[in-house]
């Protein structure tokens, strides 16, 4: 085949040169050149604009999709941040810190959705085929139906994905994957937009659902400018600590579903485990007397976790008092501190505070203001909270506690979680003989809620 011709574009203005630059002469902009395949213009009848006989404008009521045809992948986690299954011609970018997962993931995906009769073609650019074989005897997958080719020549897998008419493909990773016609080496801006794109092609014409791995940049955007987030239906981070065998799921955009959804996995010796009640772990940790600990039901999407939070007040030394937080926005701290200071009279001016989420979440909604309030007043005061109690409620500059969203299934997980008390806005209005198993206390300003709690 005849070599394609490229172009380079300036992403900035669009000007469009024959040569690599490194300053846009239209723009002046620096290092905004990215090589394009110059696709060439038929100039008989162009296909799309004339034979539209594929594709015609039809009614909204006339077209049919029903929710059966999304596939369970078999791995329920995935299947809820995914929006309830796979989208068949969907692109599923899975992005990521190198070694916290994904190829496991994926592999495991693969096996379940091979055995569930579809047929997965999982093209590695990282690994060799045995390299991967004993991978996936680790992860006992015995899938007949799965397909491996160590590969990166976004030709060669082209062919192979006509000849083999897979209905999944995994890509592992785009970084590795190589367009040949392009000059731009592997893993630049170039290449990773013209492979995505090819993939997006092959997704949405062939119905084959793509997997395609990301390798997640030093500056944490996943192939750096984030450019492929716009490309792709769905985005999906694989997050976790390294140092911790917990692993979250976090969907990003969703084209097919809602966002804010995760899914927890635990990493073991025969790969990733589900885990279904992440409450349980959060809270598996928490010592029954210790000071500074408030536990908050906080909604994950649409799931409830229960998380204890943790601080500790001590006074501050020497300069300005210090504020560190772990897994909470610095910002809200130090509102909340202070509204306690003006409104509850706790004088924090001159304490250093400590915060953290227990568990290596990262929590951000309002919902756990009255929780982080509790966790700092019973530091302070050095007086412990009962271990069967816990706080949901936005806290306002005068003091107020705020209504929160969903707090019937807030009041309902705590009470499975053998919570006996939950302490909720009084504007939430609500029926307490909804819940017999467990006490609701409706509370107003934050000053009464620390004399009615300590
Ligand atoms: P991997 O899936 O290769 O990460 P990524 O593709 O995101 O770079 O995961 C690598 C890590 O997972 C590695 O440090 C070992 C660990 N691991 C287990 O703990 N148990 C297992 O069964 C497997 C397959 C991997
Ligand atoms: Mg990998």
């Amino acid at each position: 085949m005849a070599k394609a011709k490229t172009r380079y574009i300036c992403q900035t203005c669009g000007y469009v040169s024959p040569q690599m630059l490194g300053r846009c002469p239209n723009c002046g902009a620096w290092n905004q050149m990215v090589e394009e395949i110059e696709r060439p213009v038929n100039t008989k009848a162009t296909p799309s604009r004339t034979s539209v006989s594929h594709s015609q404008p039809m009614k909204l009521n006339a077209v049919q999709f029903d929710e059966q045809q999304r596939h369970q992948t078999g791995i329920s986690e995935l299947d809820r941040v995914l929006g309830g299954g796979v989208v068949p011609g969907s692109l599923v970018l899975i992005g990521g810190d190198p070694g916290i997962g994904k190829s496991t993931l994926l592999l495991q995906v693969s096996g379940q959705l091979a055995q569930t009769g579809g047929k997965v073609l999982y093209v590695s650019g990282e690994e060799s085929a045995s390299q991967i074989k004993l991978r996936a005897n680790r992860l006992q997958i015995t899938a007949d139906n799965l397909y491996l080719y160590p590969e990166t020549d976004m030709s060669a897998i082209r062919d192979a994905i006509a000849e083999q008419k897979p209905n999944y493909l995994v890509i592992d990773s785009v970084q590795t994957m190589n367009e040949p016609e392009l000059a731009s080496a592997i893993g630049s801006v170039a290449q990773i937009r013209e492979v995505t794109a090819e993939l997006m092609n092959i997704a949405k014409q062939q119905g084959v659902s793509v997997f395609v791995v990301g390798h997640v940049t030093k500056g944490g955007a996943i192939a750096g400018p984030k450019i492929l987030e716009h490309m792709v239906d769905t985005v999906l981070y694989f997050e976790g600590d390294l140092h911790h065998n917990y692993r979250i799921l976090r969907s990003v955009k969703n084209r097919f579903g809602s966002t804010n959804e995760i899914g927890m996995f635990e990493m073991n010796n025969d790969g990733l485990r589900e885990v279904t009640n992440p409450s349980e772990i959060f809270l598996e940790e928490r010592l029954a007397q210790a000071t500074g600990s408030a536990v908050v039901v906080s909604m994950e999407g649409t799931r409830p976790i229960l998380v204890e939070i943790q601080s500790l007040i001590s006074p501050t030394l020497y300069g300005n008092a210090k504020r560190t937080t772990t897994g909470l926005d610095h910002n809200r701290v130090s509102v909340i501190m202070a509204v306690l200071e003006k409104r509850a009279n706790i004088l924090l001016q001159n304490q250093d505070a400590y915060l953290k989420a227990t568990g290596g979440v990262r929590l951000n909604e309002p919902a756990i203001d009255l929780a982080m309030a509790m966790a700092i007043v019973s530091s302070y005061k050095d007086q412990g909270l009962a271990p069967d109690e816990c706080f949901v409620g936005e806290i306002g500059l005068t003091g107020e506690i705020r209504r929160v969203n969903l707090i019937e299934q807030r009041i309902k997980e705590a009470a499975k979680l053998g919570f006996q008390k939950i302490y909720v806005p009084a504007n939430n209005d609500i029926d307490v003989h909804d819940f017999p198993e467990i006490q609701i206390v409706g509370v107003k300003t934050i000053g009464k809620t620390i004399k009615q709690v300590f």
